[in-house]
């Protein structure tokens, strides 16, 4: 054996570890960067003042009432942070989700002290009716049928009191039929053409949502909801619940979840080219913590990393429980 390097032999123009020598030239080549301004935080807001609420599966996630989310927000702002999504746990439930609409609701309550407390924050709400039905499905029932069109109306009033309280973005989780178009034209016929709409278009009925659930309280009471959310196993028909957001006019378009979607981020970004999110969910979030937590990943590059894989992928937004966290480390 000798040390004479066999390469020697090749004609070795092309070495691609030429430019990974340092720090600095790999810094100069790198095609993604990712950065805190693509960040979104969800917030969960509930009743009451001065609740921090620890949400189990999700350690480092917190049910916050407005007052706290406010500080939260404001905090997450020096952190480089300027969106957050705001889901509601509403102090009451019933069959309709009326709640949903309250103009004195969590969110709404949430979204006005936001406005009046946080400048430049910009604040998108989420539409959908499971964290406000005592069945906990995504809309309206005839026995366990979920109704598409009463459904729709109901989102309607949603949408219209998160604009009316102040939103900038209106965000439908639910992934009725024909909501987006009849959100938009309830809200240009009330005055709110400025309100935009970010419609979780491609969403799968994904099991990564399980610790969600617990922190919105919003578990089927039966069933599931593979009769509205999209089979895992597709992605042309992504393409197409996408192209229908748009023609009803969604300004920004969401493929959830992010990291097992990969493929779906990239096709629906390469296809339509127009803004697009992805959702690194629950369940993407609380599988890294645990493994952090227990010593088997190295949680900030972990999370830096699947996050720069996201946007790889061809989000330009993304929304994540790690927004703090990475946005600290990106300083
Ligand atoms: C509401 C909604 C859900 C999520 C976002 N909006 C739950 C669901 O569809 O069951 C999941 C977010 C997450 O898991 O982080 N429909």
């Amino acid at each position: 054996m000798t040390d004479e390097p066999l390469v020697q032999d090749l004609n070795l123009t092309q070495r691609p570890r030429r430019l990974r020598t340092t720090a600095g030239m790999r810094t100069l080549v790198r095609e993604t960067r990712l950065s805190a301004e693509a960040l979104v935080y969800p917030l969960f807001v509930c009743e009451g003042t001065n609740i921090r609420r620890e949400v189990p599966t999700m350690p480092g996630v917190f049910q916050l009432s407005a007052d706290e989310a406010v500080r939260e927000t404001a905090a997450a702002q020096k952190d480089g942070v300027s969106a957050v999504l705001l889901f509601g746990i509403p102090a009451h439930k019933d069959e309709t989700g009326s709640a949903a609409a309250d103009a004195n609701a969590p969110v709404q309550n949430t979204v006005r002290a936001l406005r009046e407390h946080v400048d430049d924050v910009t604040v998108i709400t989420d539409v959908c009716l499971c964290e406000y039905t005592s069945h906990g499905h995504c809309g309206v029932l005839d026995g366990e049928r979920i109704l598409n069109d009463p459904t729709v109306r109901h989102l309607v009033d949603a949408a219209v009191s998160h604009a009316e309280a102040g939103a900038h973005i209106v965000a439908p989780s639910d992934m009725m039929d024909g909501r987006v178009g009849t959100i938009r034209a309830e809200l240009d016929a009330r005055g709110f053409d400025d309100v935009a709409i970010m419609s979780y278009a491609a969403k799968y009925c994904s099991a990564f949502y399980g610790p969600f659930r617990e922190a919105a309280d919003s578990s089927p009471a039966f069933g599931d909801r593979r009769t509205h959310q999209m089979d895992p196993a597709n992605s042309d028909e992504a393409l197409r619940e996408v192209e229908l957001d748009l023609d009803q006019g969604a300004d920004i378009i969401m493929v959830k979840p992010a990291m097992p979607y990969l493929d779906v981020i990239q096709r629906v970004k390469s296809t339509f080219r127009r803004p697009t999110a992805a959702y690194q969910v629950s369940g993407e979030y609380a599988m890294l913590k645990a493994a952090a937590q227990l010593g088997w990943l190295n949680e900030p590059a972990v999370m830096l990393e699947s996050l720069t894989a996201i946007r790889r992928a061809g989000a330009d937004i993304i929304i994540t429980y790690y927004a703090r966290e990475a946005a600290r480390l990106l300083r």
